[in-house]
């Protein structure tokens, strides 16, 4: 398939074909695929829980609300953001940089670019990412208050603004893989209708992981109609300037 069918062919699926099954280790592959989806930093915040087994299943099909889509489902993809990860992922940017940059910049060019990744992962992420009860959040807006009027600032630094990062570059994840399974012929829902506490509770999460989306997967039925798609005009949402 082409980009143009992989699109085509994606939609959400609301019931699945019981009696066609799909490959366990081919939707892993295609959640290995899902991993070169970009992310904000490349903090990369984000964890999915590829659920194959009955009883997990079956406590998920409540926690989803019963829908069709998700009772009908083989199996089920659960995408998570991890605030509480920052300073391991950030760790872990900075060890492949610092490598990196060993191994594949002109040396004299070395020590700069070291510096600089090591003032992004160890200071301005920190600062960035930093959460205490909403608290730090309201700090950066000050100090960048400050400095508006002279220079323009990032706006978009309140803890809750953290949360809407995280959920962006972890959707762009979920939307990759399941262009992935479109490419394979494999069908997908994105679904945000369920009880997160109780998903949290199915999967054990700690309190402070987010549950971001959950990607049903199987095979379409082709005895439930689809219908047509629909879509806003285009030049409803298209502005060039
Ligand atoms: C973030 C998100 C959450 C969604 N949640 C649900 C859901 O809970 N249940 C459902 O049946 N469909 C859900 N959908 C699917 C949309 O309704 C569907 O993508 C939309 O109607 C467009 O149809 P298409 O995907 O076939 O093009 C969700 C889609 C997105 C992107």
């Amino acid at each position: 398939m082409d980009l143009k069918e992989m699109l085509a062919h994606r939609r959400a699926i609301r019931v699945y074909d019981k009696t066609k099954h799909i490959d366990t280790e081919r939707v892993a592959d295609c959640l290995r695929l899902a991993q070169l989806a970009p992310t904000s930093s490349n903090m990369q915040l984000w964890e999915c829980y590829h659920i194959t087994d009955t009883k997990t299943l079956e406590a998920l099909h409540r926690a989803c609300l019963q829908q069709t889509s998700v009772t009908t489902a083989q199996e089920l993809v659960v995408f998570v953001v991890r605030p509480d990860y920052v300073k391991r992922r950030a760790t872990a940017n900075l060890t492949f940089q610092e490598q990196n940059i060993r191994e594949h910049f002109p040396k004299e060019k070395q020590e700069k670019y070291l510096k600089q990744w090591d003032m992004y992962y160890k200071k301005a992420i920190p600062f960035l990412y930093g959460r205490f009860f909403g608290l730090l959040g309201l700090l950066r807006k000050g100090l960048t208050q400050i400095a508006s009027p002279f220079r323009p600032v990032p706006r978009q630094l309140s803890e809750a603004d953290g949360d809407v990062i995280l959920h962006k570059s972890c959707a762009l994840v979920a939307e990759t893989f399941m262009l992935a399974m479109s490419e394979i012929g494999y069908d997908t829902c994105p679904l945000e209708g369920f009880d997160s506490w109780r998903v949290k509770r199915a999967l054990h999460l700690p309190f402070s992981a987010q549950i971001s989306m959950i990607v049903s997967c199987g095979i379409r039925d082709e005895a439930t109609e689809l219908g047509e798609r629909f879509r806003i005009p285009f030049e409803e949402q298209y502005f060039r300037i």
